[in-house]
């Protein structure tokens, strides 16, 4: 185990800059100018400072083992996965995958404007529906796919999107592949959004505006008034779409999460949402009110038209995890699941630390500087927790954070590990920082 008296070897750079730096560079050769995102990237890597692109051996467990991609593997208790009701490995679940598997096969084999969809996405299109009370559902091979596809499939380049500033990034990749009119307005911020939409219509009454925010923002854990965006929406002649990727299924009474919460079920123009969190699969969908915008999508947004579609097993396990979902086990699933995201909130907090935002399955704890953060990082895989550091751009500069997801399978003892690891950890690099940061003794002895 790593601790206070560390001397692990830092390289120089690895604890600056960001890979915004490596974003747009220069040169005419496309293959040789990206070399410096990989010289920096080493940098890190060599000192154990690049935590990204891990690799579970065993799977999304509440313990696991990751593998870093130096070939170090370390086994630890598991708050970096995204399957926050354990759904991933549910009995049931994964008999449905058997069973599909071996009536259909592994594959979709074309895509859903062909013959890919099979009677398993049709009746998981239905099922979404019926969850979510809205009319008609479209299904994506990913929800990066089905939230740039909404947008690049509805918005033409005379159109205007009016986004929050934090919107992910399938949503502004889609935005700015739509049109050049995007308007960013401050985190969850409804009056800069009814100026921005103000101002649109009071030039321009011909095209259309969709706006777009989160239902659970994924870096904050907060949620935006998504009554009030709807009514702007009405007031000025605009679309909402929201992104539920983040809470439906696993918070809230009913599993209908804050969109449920605001009493907004149904009222919703546009709902868009990812199985990747909660509903143990890979896959996106695009929930809408008429058959008119369904027809649309399928045939306008490419990402749904031009890609294949869900295979039968991805299918047929979502319908499973939504069948769980909606009974009586779902419920207890995330009554645990907020049991755990009450007992961690609290518990970093009597141990000192400052977390972001409200109850929900992503806990975000303040670090601050990327330096810090990084020798943090550096120490929780050989102490035995598995966390995602989240620094600039993912994140504004010198907020740096420790984005903890926690699973509804999780132990008290698991919650009380990981606190008490990013305590020892986070004491044990501050010293470290500072040793690094101090000058240079100067050697003052006179040559011989
Ligand atoms: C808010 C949000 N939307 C969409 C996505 C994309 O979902 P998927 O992982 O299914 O592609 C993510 C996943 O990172 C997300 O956090």
């Amino acid at each position: 185990m790593l601790t206070a008296a560390t001397t692990a070897y830092t390289a120089p750079g690895s604890l600056g800059g960001s890979m915004r730096d490596f974003r747009v560079p220069k040169g005419a050769d496309l293959l040789k100018r990206i070399e410096g995102f990989y010289a920096w990237q080493n940098a890190r890597r060599t000192s154990g400072l690049w935590p990204f692109s891990r690799a579970t051996e065993g799977g999304p467990q509440h313990v696991t083992s990751a593998r870093d991609d130096r070939g170090a593997s370390n086994r630890g208790v598991n708050f970096a996965s995204q399957d926050y009701l354990s759904l991933s490995n549910h009995p049931a679940i994964k008999q449905t995958a058997v069973d599909t598997i071996t009536e259909y096969g592994v594959h979709s084999a074309g895509s859903p404007a062909l013959v890919g969809n099979t009677t398993h996405s049709i009746t998981l299109e239905r099922r979404i529906g019926d969850f979510l009370k809205m009319e008609e559902v479209v299904l994506y091979p990913t929800g990066f796919a089905a939230g740039f596809g909404v947008i690049k499939g509805l918005v033409r380049t005379s159109d205007h999107i009016v986004m929050d500033a934090l919107a992910h990034t399938c949503l502004q990749e889609g935005a700015s592949a739509a049109t050049k009119n995007v308007y960013l307005f401050r985190h969850n911020q409804v009056e800069e959004c009814r100026r921005w939409l103000a101002q649109i219509r009071a030039k321009d009454t011909e095209n259309g505006i969709m706006v777009v925010t989160e239902s659970l923002f994924s870096m904050d854990s907060d949620t935006p008034d998504i009554r009030a965006m709807q009514e702007l929406c009405r007031e000025f002649n605009a679309t909402l779409m929201v992104d539920v990727a983040h809470d439906l299924g696993n918070l809230g009474e009913d599993g209908t999460g804050f969109i449920g919460a605001q009493g907004m079920l149904g009222e919703v123009d546009l709902v868009m949402g990812s199985f990747s969190k909660t509903f143990g699969s890979n896959g996106g969908f695009v929930a809408c009110k008429t058959r008119a915008i369904k027809e649309y999508l399928k045939f306008f947004s490419t990402s749904n038209t031009f890609s294949n579609a869900l295979s039968p097993v991805q299918a047929a396990t979502v319908g499973k995890a939504f069948d769980i979902i909606a009974d009586e086990e779902g419920k207890s699933l995330r009554q645990a699941l907020m049991t755990n995201v009450l007992n961690l909130r609290s518990s970093l907090e009597t141990a000192g630390f400052e977390v972001y935002g409200d109850p929900s399955a992503i806990v975000c704890v303040k670090v601050g500087q990327e330096s810090l953060a990084r020798l943090i990082s550096r120490r929780l895989p050989e102490m035995g927790l598995i966390a995602n550091l989240v620094e600039y751009p993912a994140v504004p500069k010198g907020q740096a954070r420790f984005r903890m997801q926690v699973m509804s399978n999780h132990t008290p003892q698991n919650i009380a590990d990981a606190v008490s690891i990013l305590r020892q950890a986070h004491d044990a690099a501050a010293v470290e920082l500072a040793q690094l940061n101090a000058p240079a003794e100067v050697d003052t002895r006179v040559a011989a």
